[in-house]
């Protein structure tokens, strides 16, 4: 029944059907959550509304030429005054979870308790008492407090007392009625997009690990007895081929891009508390080539180790795309090809030769991906907490070529549960409608919903890949 049920989506939606052996008709394990995920900057708006305090991405998108048109989120798709408009989306999705992330300057202007704005709270227990749908509830999605950023941001390590405290207003005041947490959005970026090159994304790093860690021992101490949620982390990384899979140098090159993207917070969570030996040794040689006294990686003392170690109840995973990697002793630790045409599966929209969202339809590193952390950090249960495809300028509501991704996505992910016994929990899909991809503007669209920007009343409206996600979930929970 399923195989015919599936056949007929692709049919209706005008999707060639692949070849029967390259697709895999099966079902999804019971209470498997299907989500869609948005994040607070990208979509809220109401930057100054209500005593909602500056955060840095407020700051940056006003400085001109910083971001494509001079874009800002000031509006955005304005969710802090549409509640009843997004729960509409995800009731028609029928998504049984919504992940959405809380603006911490929103909450505490200037990023400390000394002050909690009831009204900005109050957003969000209104938008969860709205919600059908359980929640995901991200801590952090990026927007730091400027009043932090100020002084030091997170290369200051008293950050990790304010992102716990930070955090404890949320478990107390949210915690009856959140039950999934995730602390960090992909700390990669925060440290290594958001600060360079150089020793301060590791010390970003550094501190990123020990914040999630204070947050997660807090909620697992105090809160979850009461409360009975999940808390964790979501690590981003792509996959990493090797470009000739005969070379050594060039297999040893993606295992180490592997430690590098997704092993440098996962080693210390998922491992032991310390990051992966390949981390370590590797950038103490550089250092120390490069002239340092020490390497720019900072330690860890034993203690930390311990407080770090196992500080997850599953794996949160944010994955988009593929890249080869090969080496050829360039100083940087990898070299990466993207992927080309002929190789991947590739659209021919001029997003994927943008630049600034260089993303491939390259399904079969997905399933790779959640093969690798099934065998590298003992089998954890894994959410995928994002996975999605943008377009760039051009606009289609028939956008076949975003159902074939997430068709063929989350095709791997079901054989990785079928196939390779990987324990995988729930998928989301990102995103729920077009906004702003941050530096990208809004030119970037991920949406399952079309936001058309210029109409003051910001109409939301399905695109067809918004019916085929619904489809999607309808038919396994079907066959539940
Ligand atoms: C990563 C981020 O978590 C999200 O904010 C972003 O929009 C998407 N992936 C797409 O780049």
């Amino acid at each position: 029944r399923s195989a015919v049920y599936y056949a007929e989506i692709i049919r209706n939606n005008g999707i060639p059907l692949p070849k029967e052996d390259e697709f895999l008709y099966g079902e999804f394990p019971e209470n498997f959550s299907w989500s869609v995920a948005t994040a607070a900057y990208q979509i809220e708006g109401g930057w100054r509304a209500d005593g909602k305090g500056l955060s840095i991405w407020d700051k940056y998108a006003h400085t001109p030429l910083r971001i494509g048109k001079d874009a800002t989120g000031d509006v955005a798709c304005d969710s802090y005054h549409r509640i009843e408009e997004d729960v509409e989306m995800l009731k028609s999705l029928k998504v049984s979870h919504y992940r959405f992330s809380i603006s911490w300057s929103r909450v505490l202007p200037d990023g400390t308790t000394r002050y909690i704005n009831e009204k900005g709270l109050n957003y969000y227990e209104r938008l969860i008492d709205a919600l059908l749908a359980a929640n995901i509830v991200t801590l952090y999605h990026w927007d730091l407090p400027q009043a932090l950023q100020n002084v030091g941001g997170w290369r200051n390590d008293t950050i990790v007392q304010r992102f716990k405290e930070y955090a404890e207003v949320l478990f107390q005041r949210l915690g009856d009625k959140v039950k999934f947490w995730i602390t960090l959005n992909e700390p990669y970026n925060t440290a290594y997009l958001g600060h360079g090159t150089g020793r301060f994304p590791y010390e970003v790093g550094h501190n990123l690990i020990k914040a999630h860690a204070e947050a997660w021992h807090l909620y697992n101490e105090t809160y979850r007895a009461r409360q009975g949620g999940l808390i964790s982390i979501t690590i981003n990384s792509d996959w990493a081929e090797p470009r000739n899979p005969h070379r050594q140098e060039d297999i040893e090159s993606a295992r180490r891009f592997m430690q590098f993207f997704l092993g440098w917070f996962a080693h210390p969570i998922f491992k032991n508390g310390d990051y992966g030996e390949v981390m370590k040794r590797r950038i103490r040689e550089r250092s120390l080539a490069q002239g340092l006294s020490e390497s720019r990686l900072p330690e860890f003392t034993e203690s930390e180790k311990q407080r770090i170690k196992g500080t997850y109840d599953y794996f949160g995973l944010n994955h988009y795309t593929t890249v080869l990697t090969y080496n050829m002793n360039y100083p940087t630790s990898v070299n990466i090809v993207l992927l080309h045409r002929g190789v991947a599966t590739v659209t021919d929209r001029s997003w994927l030769d943008s630049g600034s969202v260089w993303l491939k339809v390259t399904p079969f590193g997905f399933r790779k991906i959640l093969r690798w952390i099934k065998e590298e950090y003992n089998n954890p249960p894994i959410y995928v907490t994002e996975n999605g495809v943008s377009e760039r300028g051009a606009f289609e509501f028939n956008d076949t070529w975003r159902m074939h991704y997430y068709r063929s996505y989350i095709n791997e992910a079901l054989k990785a549960i079928v196939h390779d016994g990987v324990d995988i929990r729930g998928y989301t899909a990102w995103t729920l409608m077009d906004n702003i991809e941050w530096a990208a503007g809004y030119e970037e669209k991920f949406g399952l919903y079309y936001v058309n920007f210029s109409d003051p009343a910001l109409p939301r409206r399905p695109k067809a890949s918004a019916k085929y996600y619904s489809q999607i979930i309808n038919c396994n929970e079907h066959l539940n």
